[in-house]
């Protein structure tokens, strides 16, 4: 399974994603493809933001190797699966599917925690370390749901 993360910069949210979801397949011994990209090209090239990496850090997730890179409509054809943060990242990604098909590859990641209530993982760039706490809780409950859900470990 191909699984794409998106969030709006690719430095904060969606490499978090990509780190937990990478080594929560690993541990269950799942073969498993993650990765991440932002809506926005402001970050491209950039390296996680250094809260995210701590906060990975403190959970035994190493995310310090990723490149920040923005979506684009051939991810359609890459991934199976494509898991948006929040609402904009959501509505942002449906605008640039080509067909019907495109369209629903893409959830948003907390309804494997809370189905049909568009539950957002919050932007935590303005916030403090107890943001990208829950950032981090919320993206680990996401994964244990989703390969329970998925491949049923
Ligand atoms: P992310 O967080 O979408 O979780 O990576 C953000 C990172 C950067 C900005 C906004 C959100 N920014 O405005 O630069």
């Amino acid at each position: 399974m191909n699984v794409l993360m998106v969030c709006l910069g690719n430095i904060c949210r969606s490499p978090m994603a990509e780190g937990i979801f990478r080594a929560q397949a690993e541990e269950r011994n799942i073969p498993f493809h993650v990765d991440s990209c932002g809506t926005a090209n402001y970050h491209v090239g950039e390296s996680p933001d250094i809260r995210s990496i701590k906060k990975a850090a403190e959970h035994h997730v190493d995310i310090s190797t990723l490149s920040g890179r923005q979506f684009a409509p051939h991810d359609f054809d890459r991934f199976d699966l494509i898991l948006t943060m929040d609402q904009s990242n959501f509505r942002n990604v449906i605008q640039k599917a080509r067909q019907p098909s495109d369209r629903d590859k893409v959830k948003l990641i907390l309804d494997y925690v809370s189905p049909n209530e568009s539950q957002e993982v919050p932007d935590p760039w303005y916030g403090d370390e107890e943001d990208f706490e829950t950032v981090y809780q919320l993206l680990n409950q996401a994964a244990n749901k989703f390969f329970k859900h998925h491949f049923n470990a």
